[in-house]
């Protein structure tokens, strides 16, 4: 029984300690948005053009792979090679999370709520 309890403490401790540094930075994305909303809007909804897509409240993944297929070349787009190409993998991770932290209707968040 106490060893069991040792153990489980361990463990928690162990992931409450790792987690940290794999869990995406909202607030450092957000240090890092500044240039990006002169295109995608201030609030990731209100973009320079009509044909700039909107960021908000997208999938944290879908916009990962959007900026990795930048960085290597898989999606080829002159503009945002430019920003995708100095980021790092943290970069994109934080990046990706605070525009998919912010209020947006690009997908139907109601089954969240179940
Ligand atoms: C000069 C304007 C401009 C700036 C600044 C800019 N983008 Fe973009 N971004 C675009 C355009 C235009 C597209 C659409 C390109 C395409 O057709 O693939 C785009 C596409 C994207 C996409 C793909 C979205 C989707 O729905 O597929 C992501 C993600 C993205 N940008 C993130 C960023 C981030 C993060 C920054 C800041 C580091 C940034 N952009 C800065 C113009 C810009």
């Amino acid at each position: 029984m106490m060893r069991t309890l040792a153990v489980t403490g361990t463990l928690a401790l162990l992931l409450g300690l790792t987690s940290p540094l794999q869990a995406a930075d909202i607030e450092a994305g957000k240090a890092k948005a500044q240039p990006c909303q002169a295109c995608h809007g201030k609030d990731g909804n209100t973009p320079l053009d009509a044909t700039y897509p909107r960021l908000a409240g997208q999938h944290a993944s879908y916009l990962e792979k959007a900026l990795k297929d930048y960085r290597s070349g898989a999606r080829a787009n002159v503009i945002m090679a430019g920003f995708a190409t100095p980021m790092t993998d943290e970069d994109i991770k934080n990046l990706s999370a605070y525009f998919a932290s912010l209020p947006g209707d690009l997908h139907d968040l109601s089954h969240h709520e179940k």
